[in-house]
């Protein structure tokens, strides 16, 4: 047994998301004690507690894993904001898209934005899910398509984590849209994203991970297996934005190739779910882009249950169909949406999160020898954290273990 930590948070109850076989994971009179950034012993009652170089007294608050957004595309330039009032008079997000706008018109304003201004914005969208105990971020490339703004993008990306207490995990998103420089080549650009963009992108170690667009308006599932793979070839992991406008069976391709996650879903088939059980693929929910494009189409969420599909609830952050940079706007939105329980939304944004990103070993749950990212929240209990917008922010974050400024 650990003699000494760094720090011991005395009294708290624990929503630790364990699957302990209660509601949220349940811990009562709970003690945790945290050592080099690790969790290292849950003690209960009236178990011996080590000594600590800082005691925290937490009072009997609700101790919670810090939030993950596992699905974000925040590092971009430009506004389109003007396109949100085009949509409101009634042209589609897909005519948008169509006549040039819609992500191509972010793919301009990126390229043309500078390391330091993308680097700046990032920091301030980050920042705000960081404030609500947000602790990992993953962050698509996908605004740049040509090799040198990719680049750019997955660098700025990672320098997030110099300047904000969370950790940042990179997808590389080429096949997003087609750049106009490929203007009718889709299969030329595909082999672009293979054969040129993605070896270098590994050989960096700038991603981990690779996610597409199967859709009308983004790429063929054809298209998308040259993706995947090209990905396994280079070690990286995949996911993938599938059945959100119409359903190419996007899915089914991606459980095939042991995808971590498949993010979207509006469009997937109820028999189709079964899919991703044996993959262990996580469903991704962005209840943000549908609200934003008033769908009203919702994901099959029964299925998934009866299934025991894991959820994961994401902000999916980005200037386009889902400008929200709060974790927690989105588990409301999920529950509101998509009628998922609290539970379930609270579990997608910590251990399914952690499991779409492949951290699940050690991120989203307070366990022992997981990181110690946690937010302790003067709640009565986490229901709250779904139930309002815009009612809470932790009381005191740690991040690997270390006090945060809040
Ligand atoms: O997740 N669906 C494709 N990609 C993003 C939208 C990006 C954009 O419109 O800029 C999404 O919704
Ligand atoms: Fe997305």
């Amino acid at each position: 047994m650990t003699q000494h930590c760094d720090v011991l948070i005395k009294q708290v109850k624990l929503a630790s998301m364990q699957a302990n076989g209660k509601p949220y994971g349940l811990i009562e009179n709970a003690s945790v004690a945290i050592k080099d950034g690790k969790i290292v012993g849950i003690f209960t009652e009236n178990q011996r507690l080590p000594t600590a170089d800082h005691n925290v007294d937490g009072q009997d608050q609700w101790l919670l894993p810090g939030f993950i957004d596992c699905h974000t595309h925040l590092v971009y330039g430009g506004s389109r904001a003007s396109e949100f009032e085009q949509r409101l008079l009634g042209v589609s997000y897909t005519d948008i898209a169509k006549q040039g706008g819609g992500i191509r018109s972010t793919v301009k304003a990126t390229r043309a934005a500078s390391q330091e201004q993308l680097l700046q914005s990032a920091i301030a969208r980050a920042k705000r899910l960081a404030a609500e105990g947000v602790t990992c971020i993953e962050i698509k490339s996908g605004y740049g398509l040509d090799l040198d703004t990719e680049i750019k993008m997955l660098k700025v990306a990672k320098e997030l984590e110099q300047h904000l207490d969370l950790s940042v995990i990179t997808t590389y998103l080429g096949a997003h849209a087609l750049p106009p420089e490929f203007n009718g080549k889709a299969d030329d650009y595909i082999d672009f994203v293979c054969n040129e963009v993605m070896p270098q992108i590994a050989q960096q170690g700038l991603a981990s991970a690779v996610d597409v667009f199967c859709e009308g308006i983004g790429f063929s599932p054809e298209q998308c297996e040259k993706v995947f793979v090209a990905a396994q070839r280079h070690g990286l992991k995949i996911k993938a934005h599938v059945e959100q406008l119409s359903d190419l069976k996007g899915a089914l391709l991606a459980a095939e190739f042991n995808a971590l996650s498949v993010d979207h879903i509006e469009y997937l088939a109820e028999q189709d779910v079964a899919s991703l059980k044996a993959s262990g693929t996580v469903a991704v929910l962005l209840p943000g882009a549908f609200y934003y494009l008033h769908e009203t189409k919702k994901p099959p969420i029964v299925a998934l249950r009866q299934h025991d599909i894991p959820m994961a609830v994401a902000t999916d952050l980005n200037p386009g169909t889902s400008p929200i940079a709060s974790i927690l706007t989105a588990m409301n939105m999920a529950s509101v949406l998509f009628a998922l329980t609290p539970e379930e939304a609270l579990r997608g944004a910590t251990c399914h999160a952690a499991k779409a990103l492949g951290l699940q070993t050690h991120k989203g749950q307070i366990q022992v020898g997981f990181d110690a990212d946690l937010c302790l929240w003067d709640i009565q209990h986490p229901v709250e954290l779904v139930c309002g917008i815009n009612q809470h922010r932790p009381l005191k974050k740690w991040y690997a273990g270390r006090l945060s400024t809040l």
